[in-house]
């Protein structure tokens, strides 16, 4: 028995894992993050128990995932894009760990690569960002100690901020200092899902845009001036004269 932690993808059913789907299809106990998590992802399951995860608490899950196991019943736990970012697995993991039950993680597509993908971009151009920081902007759960936003906005890098569009004041106004007022942001609501919408604007206008479209949830914010130009190098990977390994 293991408990396969899957991640769904984005909200596009098609962008799913051949092998996440296949383990969808065979699991007999189907728990999944019902609010990001589009039903079109569990269709062909064959489950005797699919269970929303959005409406139990820590102990509920685990307590199922225990009747599963007793019963040598494999268990998908479906989260959102890929479980390892937010996903909540760490303090379910901790729990199997001290149970003995066997768990694997089969990754999943997260909002960040959805996100550029609808907006064309690359976000490692180079001689303009080669690094992406994935955060999140505080709110319930504080940030560590050196991961303040306002720190971590110092490095000028591209950055994609999770659960972050009903403070995008805030994070406007600390961004500003390090990235300039002409820097491209983009709010990206529910990338690949049917309603999907987005806005390009930059640090000056970026608030008034995302406030006429009314984002509220589910909204993914990418800052960083990847986002439009064309004034990078070509890299040297495909550069004509330069030689690697398979092009000798
Ligand atoms: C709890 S986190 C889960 C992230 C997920 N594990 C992932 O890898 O994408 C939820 C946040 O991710 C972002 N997000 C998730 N799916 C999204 C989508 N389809 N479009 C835009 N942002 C999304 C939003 O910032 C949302 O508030």
């Amino acid at each position: 028995m293991t408990v396969f932690f899957i991640g769904a993808g984005p909200g596009d059913p098609e962008l799913i894992t051949v092998k996440g789907q296949r383990l969808i299809h065979r699991c007999p106990v189907i728990i999944y993050a019902g609010s990001l998590v589009p039903e079109a992802v569990l269709a062909g399951h064959s489950a005797e128990l699919l269970v929303n995860s959005a409406e139990l608490h820590l102990e509920q899950i685990i307590e199922l995932i225990k009747n599963a196991h007793a019963k040598g019943q494999d268990v998908a736990r479906v989260h959102s894009g890929d479980p390892s970012l937010y996903g909540a697995i760490g303090e379910q993991i901790r729990h199997l760990r001290q149970l003995q039950i066997p768990f694997e993680i089969v990754p999943g597509v997260t909002a960040t690569a959805a996100c550029a993908a609808l907006l064309g971009a690359e976000l490692t151009l180079p001689d303009v960002s080669q690094s992406v920081i994935l955060t999140r902007y505080a709110d319930k759960t504080a940030m560590p100690p050196g991961e303040e936003f306002s720190s971590l906005a110092q490095h000028g890098a591209t950055m994609a901020i999770h659960l972050g569009v009903n403070h995008l004041q805030k994070i406007v106004a600390e961004l500003l200092p390090h990235y300039g007022a002409d820097c491209p942001i983009a709010v990206v609501h529910r990338a690949t899902w049917p309603d999907q919408d987005w806005v390009l604007g930059t640090l000056n206008d970026i608030e008034q845009k995302v406030t006429a479209k009314g984002f509220r949830r589910t909204a993914l914010i990418l800052v960083g001036r990847v986002l439009a130009t064309d004034h990078f190098s070509e890299s040297s990977l495909y550069r004509a004269g330069h030689a690697h390994l398979y092009r000798p």
